[in-house]
């Protein structure tokens, strides 16, 4: 079976990016262009994709919510025995992906991961529905599950330990799930162009320059 996807094909006309315009610090370039994907309602707005390697170096991308960025980085929440959390414990080094293509927009982060500490873990654990808080506790995120029942009986069975049933009663964050901070050492924007000319700066740390930051225009 063969499908042919190649007729499908933007050109990219929404905007361009110059020099000029970026800021000195790649954060506050992000900001810039989180505030304009955000000027309209979005699905899902700040879905995104962290890739990571294992030890041996096989790489892995998923989806994920990034829950805040600041100058430290972007947080993000996760099960800390999934196969990301294994790559991230031997290997702490990872990359985000935020496609904005409605924008025709990609920013590349990339950078060391660090783990985010207990009390803001538990500061966003506690300000997830219950729903969710229950699903945390039901899933031993990446492991082989016989069927959806049994994931179904793992809800069941942490429902009924905590008790409650209302919004807002209280179950405990798991002491397997927390957050992880994604450091940036490297930051790219591209902003797609017609013709594939598109317009493409990276950012890399330098402590000998004032900004901290060297910036380079890339060839698309
Ligand atoms: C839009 C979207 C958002 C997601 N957000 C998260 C998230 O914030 N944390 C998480 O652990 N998994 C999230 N997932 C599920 C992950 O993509 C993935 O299936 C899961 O984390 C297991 O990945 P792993 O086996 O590589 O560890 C999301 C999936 C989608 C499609």
């Amino acid at each position: 079976m063969s499908r042919d996807l190649s007729h499908f094909r933007e050109n990219y006309e929404h905007g361009v990016l110059r020099r000029a315009d970026l800021a000195d610090d790649p954060i506050v370039q992000f900001e810039r262009w989180w505030d304009s994907w955000m000027a309209k309602p979005r699905y899902d707005a700040a879905a995104c994709v962290l890739a990571t390697a294992s030890a041996s170096g096989v790489p892995a991308a998923r989806y994920v919510l990034c829950r805040g960025f600041d100058a430290d980085g972007f947080e993000i929440y996760t099960n800390q025995e999934s196969r990301k959390a294994q790559d991230l414990r031997t290997n702490p080094q990872a990359a985000l992906v935020f496609g904005w293509l409605e924008e025709d927009r990609q920013v590349r982060v990339e950078g060391p991961v660090t783990q985010i500490d207990d009390a803001t873990a538990d500061a966003y654990w506690a300000s997830r529905p219950r729903g969710s808080q229950l699903g945390g506790w039901a899933s031993d995120q990446s492991e082989v599950l016989a069927d959806r029942a049994e994931l179904e009986r793992h809800r069941a069975e942490a429902a009924d330990r905590f008790g409650g049933e209302e919004e807002g009663d209280p179950v405990p964050r798991p002491p397997y799930w927390g957050g992880y901070r994604v450091g940036f050492d490297r930051m790219e924007f591209w902003q797609g162009r017609p013709s594939r000319l598109h317009d493409r700066f990276a950012y890399r740390r330098n402590s000998s320059e004032p900004t901290g930051w060297t910036i380079d225009r890339l060839s698309p």
